[in-house]
């Protein structure tokens, strides 16, 4: 696909809503009792595919094109798939779903695309064994398809997290949710925290004191009405676009503002950003952020900053092209297990494009700012890269030429024509 042209961006962008909270909306509906309703679902892939495993996991899902509603059916209300469910590209599906999977009576697959497929599994598998859990990858090795056989007895752990990963800590939250007794969980850094929060938003209880969480189970929670707020990780290409492009001017309307996700605002203004905060909602914890073109500086990226950016890290390493000075990116080796290695993918694809971008073993180091000019690149599958080469496709008068770019449509099924109306200075509601 030849990427859309702009010489710069502006007017209003309403911002698609929230992935990870989109997901765990479904999760907790159906595992709540009563009824639950979604509104301001994001509707792209990885989100069906979490909606369509639930329905095949016999929960009563419905979209009436507003709303979602969900007919929770409790822990005990899951009935087994007649097939293995397909989950697509979404890790987030997958984990989640085996510390779902992991406290019921029955047997169940989970498969994936190619991508997912490749994905590492120990990271989940290993703690849920721990508890009591039955699990196996493909042919004895870590990756899908992964057959739960379920238990319903399941222990509480004390585990120590090797890796920092919203989704680990997640799916152990969701055994431990069905566990008799009380489960610790140490984060190595904190990450995420959408699980805990919708465990209290649907009446259950979780502590949590800097990096240790606790829960102690079995739960029964309460079906609720969720107002998905827009996701901050689709909002950081327009926000980056603005900044680097000249005479752009762009004001993101809710933006979800948790602070576990935050990092890429905190980037910004290190760099140099000219972005103001307004409407701050802490109740829906979201705002509108206006942003425009302005000079920036390099800056070191590392430490316990990672985890609040980790999906904003592709489209940062952009933003350093046009930064004056070096940016070194470290602490980010859980980017080669995402949707692709986006350590390789992120470096190759821009030096493609004419930037000084190097590869190391936990990030990237970048010097600008570097004129980029035209090429054909890949997303290699992988959403983000994609949103991020039309963002740098965007820097350049000659052509670029973007394979495979319909893997946008797994979290932002729209953002192609929302970039064409930023370009012409238009309204995205
Ligand atoms: C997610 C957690 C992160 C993130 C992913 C969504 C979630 O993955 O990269 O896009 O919703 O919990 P990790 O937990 O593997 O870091």
């Amino acid at each position: 696909m030849k990427l859309v042209k702009a010489t710069h961006l502006n007017g209003t962008i309403a911002v698609p809503a929230d992935k990870s909270i989109s997901h765990r909306s479904i999760m907790f509906g159906a595992l709540a009792k009563g009824t639950t309703t979604v509104r301001n679902f994001l509707r792209g892939k990885d989100c069906f595919s979490t909606l369509h495993a639930f329905q095949k996991l016999g929960v009563p899902i419905t979209d009436d094109g507003e709303t979602i509603t969900i007919e929770g059916q409790g822990f005990d209300g899951l009935k087994p798939a007649e097939t293995a469910i397909d989950i697509g590209n979404s890790g987030t599906t997958i984990r989640l779903m085996m510390g779902i999977l992991a406290g019921q009576s029955f047997e169940t697959t989970l498969y994936g695309d190619d991508s997912l497929n490749r994905r590492p599994m120990n990271r989940v598998m290993l703690p849920l064994r721990e508890m009591g859990a039955i699990l196996s990858g493909d042919q004895n090795t870590e990756f899908p398809p992964i057959t739960v056989a379920g238990k319903e007895s399941l222990l509480p752990i004390t585990y120590t997290m090797p890796v920092a990963s919203a989704q680990v800590k997640s799916a152990i939250i969701f055994a431990a949710l069905q566990a008799k007794g009380t489960s610790t969980i140490i984060e190595k850094e904190a990450s995420r925290n959408h699980t805990e929060e919708m465990i209290r938003q649907f009446g259950g209880n979780i502590s949590t004191e800097g990096k240790k969480i606790t829960v102690t189970g079995p739960q029964t929670l309460q079906g609720q009405e969720v107002i998905v707020p827009g996701d901050i990780s689709s909002a950081a290409f327009f926000l980056t676009g603005a900044a680097i492009m000249p005479k752009s001017d762009v004001t993101l309307t809710n933006v979800g503002i948790n602070p576990t996700r935050t990092g890429i605002l905190d980037v910004l203004e290190e760099m140099g950003a000219d972005m103001s905060i307004h409407d701050q909602d802490m109740q829906n914890q979201s705002a509108t952020i206006a942003i425009r073109s302005s000079e920036l500086t390099g800056i070191t990226i590392s430490g316990d900053i990672i985890p609040r950016l980790i999906d904003e890290l592709p489209i940062i390493a952009l933003l350093a092209t046009q930064a004056n000075g070096t940016t070194v990116i470290k602490d980010a080796e859980e980017l080669k297990v995402k949707e692709t290695n986006r350590i390789d993918a992120t470096a190759e694809e821009l030096q493609k494009l004419g930037a000084d971008i190097t590869p190391t073993a936990d990030g990237l180091i970048i010097h600008g700012p570097t004129k980029l000019h035209g090429g054909q690149v890949s997303s290699r599958g992988d959403h983000r890269i994609g949103m991020m080469l039309q963002i740098a496709a965007l820097l350049t008068d000659e052509d670029v030429e973007l394979d495979w770019a319909e893997a946008v449509a797994v979290s932002y099924p729209h953002f192609f024509d929302d970039v064409t109306t930023l370009a012409q200075g238009g309204e995205v509601k």
